[in-house]
């Protein structure tokens, strides 16, 4: 298991650019009111056939051949975490529709993992292929971030409405 959940979703996240994605949309949703940290990641690319994706959700499996035992570790270590946070781990593919992997963690829990540096992730994945738009939702019970790195080269993630509005509701009220 990685100590912050960033590394579990640059790794997860670099399963979608080997999948030679355009697209790779990470979803993360914070909620302390719920008690929920959920992560998504979407990608555009090859997606996998039914054998595979059945595969590698029964057993830690890859399908890279550089390995000497055909195990590969990202999915299987972000469904331990998010099994043993008390959430679930689901996949969805279709061969050239692309893959969308779902985890979930109780943020009480005293095994989840702190979300960790997002920055470095994005910046590590938008470096991997300038091409690919790297997105980012962040989402906590107060605010909501939004990156792309095709729209959002040399910025800083810009605030949404939500947080606008609760900034301009903090002024009028100071
Ligand atoms: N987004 C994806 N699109 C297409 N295939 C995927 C995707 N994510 C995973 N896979 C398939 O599932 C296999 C297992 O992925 P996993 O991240 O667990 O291991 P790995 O990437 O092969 O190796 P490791 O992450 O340990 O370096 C991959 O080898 C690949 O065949
Ligand atoms: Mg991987």
């Amino acid at each position: 298991m990685f100590e912050e959940l960033s590394l579990h979703i640059l790794d997860i996240a670099m399963n979608s650019l080997a999948a030679g994605a355009r697209t790779v949309e990470v979803a993360v949703l914070e909620s302390r009111r719920h008690d929920w940290l959920i992560v998504r990641v979407k990608d555009d690319g090859r997606g996998m056939d039914e054998a595979t994706l059945q595969r590698v959700i029964r057993q830690p499996h890859t399908t890279k051949r550089s390995r000497k035992k055909p195990i590969g570790l990202g999915l299987a270590l972000l469904r331990q975490t998010s099994e043993m946070c008390g959430g679930t781990f689901h996949i969805r593919s279709a061969p050239g529709k692309g893959t969308s992997v779902t985890a979930s963690m109780r943020l009480a829990n005293i095994d989840c993992p702190p979300v960790g540096n997002l920055t470095d992730t994005l910046v590590a994945l938008s470096a991997h292929d300038t091409d690919v738009d790297v997105r980012l939702h962040y989402r906590t019970d107060t605010e909501t971030f939004q990156f792309s790195s095709q729209e959002g080269r040399n910025h800083e993630p810009r605030r949404t409405k939500k947080t606008q509005r609760q900034d301009a509701t903090a002024s009028r009220t100071a």
